[in-house]
């Protein structure tokens, strides 16, 4: 699996997906630039939220508020005080960790021996091995999970405490067992907040402390009341919303998963107060519907009901979709309840109510929220696509299955030969279908590297020009999955290609 996520990486890179931010200044951690195929993916992924959020929902309007915002918002969010990880230095090889990264990977690496015990037994016994019975009665295993469970509540208490030297100290004693920098010398533990600070207005004139704003959701939470009067909003509505966030995060890997820089498509749903739990019900199955219409696989996402909730929250759930490292949060829904809008009514001195016509009275709504990361979307998305594949003849082929509706191109026009009238007729092709379709034109090398340069960045058809093409005016159209081809009529190429690349 990790070496799928390595060949996942270079292959973004290799075919302009995702490039290392600053790449000929050797990079800078943990930011990264879409390339020519990897903005037109994330564009469509952007696209789909946008229209699913805004057309299908008649009560969801967009909003697209600034990246500076007032600096006491973050103060009333409880992001000033609260959005911290806890961090720990090692002060021999002077390398800073999260204190609970490093036992969450320690973890992993007790999970990753005991599957090993597994694997090899059922090598070993074939058909007639029981997995259960193994895992509950082998001596090895049975060590291993004890030790995994002991870490494990010590570790679940000790970040229910915010017991930062018993965090240390689980850290010291994982050491023993799992050298994982051969030393003990660990600083304590302390908290780091997440957000960037930047000054706005120059020094003369007073400047102040400013922040990159670490979500996009207090842009909502602030313009409600400008968004409800203006657009004579009632309840429930919801207000959407795609933009940059930023996080100075301590743990930089994993690639796009976890970013400095990103991109969040946020909603914020007002409800009545004690109807929240049937729209946090709604919001978490249509949510889940959205990401499995993608066609990546249902089995690839599953719940994550969070039981430990922030103060704020009455309910929370993660969607997470199963990336090479395992299964990951890619959206969060939360239950918020009027968290936000009484902090902002509290910090700002302004009434922040609504006036529901149908009960005759005021209050503060109680708001669903659903907040998914574009990068993470975009990862599982090249993740559950990515195949490499042997053919009949013996030869492989890298092909990004991509569904058709998000693929950066949507068809290759290829002459088939550079002479004889084909490049026109192809270019003909290209210019009927260009307002409709992102189209690409290659006459380069032969018909069969054409053909494995478009599986490579996950171009749903290609349409060959030959000779005959100039008497029949057909085409052969060739099917990114299954390679089958077709000859069709020049004519019917639009309807065939609209049929497949809408959502
Ligand atoms: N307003 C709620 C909020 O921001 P969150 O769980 O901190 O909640 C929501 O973030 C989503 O944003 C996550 O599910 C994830 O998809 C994305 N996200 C968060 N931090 C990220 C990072 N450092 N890099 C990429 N995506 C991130």
């Amino acid at each position: 699996q990790e070496d799928v996520f390595k060949k996942l990486v270079s292959h973004c890179k290799e075919y302009g997906f995702v490039f290392p931010s600053s790449e000929i200044y050797d990079g800078l951690g943990a930011v990264y630039d879409y390339g020519q195929y990897g903005v037109e993916l994330k564009n469509n992924i952007k696209k789909y939220w946008w229209d699913s959020m805004t057309l299908l929902h008649e009560n969801v309007v967009g909003l697209d508020s600034a990246i500076f915002m007032h600096p006491t918002i973050w103060k009333a969010s409880g992001h000033v005080d609260a959005f911290n990880d806890p961090l720990i230095d090692n002060k021999d090889s002077k390398k800073r960790y999260r204190a609970d990264v490093l036992i969450e990977d320690y973890l992993a690496k007790i999970d990753e021996k005991i599957q090993k015990e597994v694997d090899k037994a059922a090598k070993k016994f074939g058909e007639a091995f029981d997995e259960a019975q193994f895992r509950a009665t082998n001596g090895r295993v049975l060590e291993h999970q004890a030790k995994r469970d002991e870490i494990h509540t010590r570790f679940a208490k000790a970040l229910n405490d915010s017991n930062f030297e018993d965090l240390r100290q689980i850290i010291i004693d994982c050491e023993i067992a799992c050298p994982i920098s051969g030393t003990r010398n660990w600083t304590e533990v302390r908290q780091f907040n997440l957000m960037f600070s930047t000054e706005m207005g120059s020094t003369a004139d007073g400047a102040s402390k400013i922040y990159l704003r670490p979500e996009t959701a207090q842009g909502i939470f602030v313009n409600f009341l400008n968004v409800q009067k203006t657009g004579r909003m009632k309840i429930p509505f919801g207000i959407a919303q795609i933009g940059k966030a930023f996080r100075n995060e301590i743990v930089a890997r994993q690639f796009i998963f976890r970013m400095r820089e990103f991109e969040q498509m946020e909603m914020q749903f007002f409800v009545r107060p004690g109807e929240e739990m049937e729209w946090f019900k709604m919001w978490k199955s249509t949510r889940l519907k959205w990401h499995k219409a993608m066609g990546l696989g249902d089995e690839k996402y599953r719940y994550h009901d969070h039981e430990k909730l922030a103060h704020y929250a009455n309910a929370a759930t993660d969607i997470e979709y199963e990336m090479p490292f395992g299964f990951k949060e890619v959206e969060g829904i939360h239950s918020r309840t009027d968290f936000d809008l009484s902090q902002h009514e509290k910090f700002s001195g302004k009434k922040i109510q609504y006036f529901d016509p149908e009960l005759n009275k005021s209050y503060t709504p109680y708001v669903i929220e659903t907040s998914i990361g574009v990068d993470r979307v975009f990862l599982s998305v090249m993740a559950g696509s990515y195949c490499e594949e042997t053919l009949e003849n013996g030869e492989t082929r890298v092909v990004l299955k991509l569904p058709a509706a998000l693929a950066p191109i949507k068809l290759a026009v290829l002459p088939l030969v550079k002479k004889d009238g084909l490049p026109e007729k192809a270019e003909e092709i290209v210019n009927m279908l260009k307002f409709d379709f992102r189209c690409q034109y290659d006459e380069k090398d032969s018909i069969g590297k054409r053909y494995r340069r478009q599986d490579a960045i996950g171009t749903p058809y290609c349409i060959t020009v030959d000779h005959d093409t100039l008497k029949d005016n057909c085409v052969t159209i060739r099917f990114r999955d299954t390679m089958e081809q077709e000859r069709v009529s020049i004519d019917k190429l639009h309807d065939i290609i609209s049929e497949k690349v809408s959502l």
